[in-house]
């Protein structure tokens, strides 16, 4: 294994956005994990499936496509809660852990941003980030995103999304959203996204300077 950063953290925290940037900064492929369970959640939906039908989710699952991961409507409000809802089946975790576990082994690192990134699917990472913010500092990230892209939603609305996202992810039997015991906890709720990323930039490089001198 490379030198790979796993970024956990709820839904808004600013994982995303530090985690591209850490990939910018130290030139390595970044993969944001939630793609893969948004894309699943579209799949099912759009094949006019039910998310409460696991068989259906799994079947999405092992059907995905990368380049699925590109396109616009995995990025919406809905696609969001669809993932959600995929994600607590295990069978679906199981048929997307080894893309991720492959993509973790490239060389000479890689930038993995997720839910359970540090505690399953890489828990050897060398570097370990649990990003998170209040609950109302995420949804109004979030709300401006959303806004921004086109979609007409509430503040309101979107907090609550938060807030049962954040249920959701935490309940699950498998995999659920922890923070791994050697990960180091950034709150960003006070921060910009330049002071978020400096925080980052810094807990990195001294996990960096340990790695190195363990490697021969
Ligand atoms: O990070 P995101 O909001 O794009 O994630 C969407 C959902 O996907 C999230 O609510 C739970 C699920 N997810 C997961 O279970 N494990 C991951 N590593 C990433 C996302």
């Amino acid at each position: 294994m490379g030198f790979v950063i796993a970024v956990d953290g709820p839904a808004a925290s600013g994982k995303g956005t530090i985690a591209v940037k850490l990939g910018a900064l130290y030139g390595y492929p970044v993969l944001d994990s939630g793609l893969l369970y948004r894309a699943v959640g579209v799949k099912v939906l759009e094949r006019g499936q039910d998310l409460g039908d696991e068989a259906a989710a799994l079947a999405a699952a092992r059907s995905l496509d990368p380049a699925e991961l590109e396109q616009p409507r995995v990025r919406t409000r809905a696609a969001g809660e669809a993932a959600s809802r995929v994600a607590v089946y295990s069978p679906v975790r199981q048929a997307l852990r080894e893309f991720q576990q492959v993509f973790a082994t490239r060389e000479p690192g890689a930038v993995i941003d997720g839910r359970d990134i540090g505690t399953v699917i890489a828990p050897d990472a060398p570097a370990k980030l649990y990003v998170t913010a209040t609950p109302e500092t995420r949804a109004q990230r979030r709300w401006k995103q959303l806004t921004g892209q086109g979609e007409a939603v509430s503040f309101e609305d979107i907090l609550a999304d938060i807030r049962v996202r954040d249920e959701r992810d935490s309940a699950r039997a498998d995999s659920p959203m922890t923070m791994a015991a050697d990960a180091v906890l950034l709150d960003t709720t006070e921060m910009t996204i330049d002071a978020a990323f400096d925080a980052a930039r810094r807990i990195v490089e001294t996990a960096r300077s340990r790695w190195e001198t363990t490697q021969g």
